[in-house]
């Protein structure tokens, strides 16, 4: 039986986060990119890895089920969970949560639409600023929103700028810098202290090592 179990973010943070796992002495000892397995044993007898959707990280940390993941900043500030706590910032995956529209747009008086996947942050951000919006849920490529007319703006990750600028659109308001961190579930930091404290450690050494 393993004794810790460790949700890894598929997709972007993946590539980033294996090499600071195998710098922790942690290891999949199958290649997670090839393999349709979604739980992989490791060099560590005692420590497995699932591999899942980002936004669904969050979700297995907090039942517990996991008991330490790995997730953007982003996905956590939408996700929003009381029950697991930030340890560690990876460093990873670096980039900003922005606002951006079509260049040069102006924004009407009146109620904003706004076009995004981050639901709960942008009604958040939004209602801190007194502004009256109107939110559209989008799953991906969100820049196609205000092409289209169906939003007014967005609120979506920008890294190189390179998407709003192929979609004729530019960067406004800066949300929030966002990064990929490691996070425990509080039950498992109350009863697995011994053995997680260990790996949090070796990850903020290979994180340290690293920058
Ligand atoms: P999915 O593709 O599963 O619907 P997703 O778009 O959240 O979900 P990824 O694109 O793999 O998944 O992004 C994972 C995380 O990487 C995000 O939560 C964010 O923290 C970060 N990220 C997203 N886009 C970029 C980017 N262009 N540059 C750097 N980091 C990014
Ligand atoms: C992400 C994000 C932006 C883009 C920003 O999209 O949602 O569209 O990267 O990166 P850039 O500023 O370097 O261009 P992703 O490729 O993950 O597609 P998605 O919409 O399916 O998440
Ligand atoms: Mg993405």
């Amino acid at each position: 039986m393993s004794a810790i179990t460790i949700a890894l973010s598929k997709g972007r943070i993946l590539k980033e986060t294996l090499p600071l796992f195998a710098a922790a002495g942690i290891e999949p000892l199958e290649d997670v990119h090839t393999s349709r397995k979604l739980i992989f044993e490791t060099t560590q007898p005692n420590v497995r890895l699932i591999v899942i959707r980002a936004a669904d990280v969050p979700t297995y940390v907090e039942y517990g089920v996991a008991d330490l993941g790995v997730s953007g900043k982003d996905v956590l500030m939408e996700h929003g969970g009381q029950e697991m706590y930030e340890l560690v910032d990876l460093n990873i995956a670096r980039c900003r949560l922005m606002t951006a529209a079509i260049k040069g747009a102006v924004m009407p008086e009146g109620r904003l639409r706004v076009a995004t996947k981050f639901v709960k942050v942008a009604k958040r951000y939004f209602a801190e600023q007194g502004r009256q919006v109107d939110i559209i849920k989008l799953y991906g490529g969100m820049e196609l929103a205000p092409i289209m007319n169906l939003a007014d703006c967005i609120v979506d990750i920008v890294d190189t700028g390179n998407t709003l600028l192929a979609n004729g659109l530019e960067p406004r308001e800066h949300m929030a810098d966002i990064s990929t961190r490691l996070v425990v579930s509080r039950a498992a930091y109350k009863t697995k202290a011994e053995h997680i404290m260990p790996i949090v450690k070796q990850l903020e050494e290979a994180v340290s090592k690293r920058d």
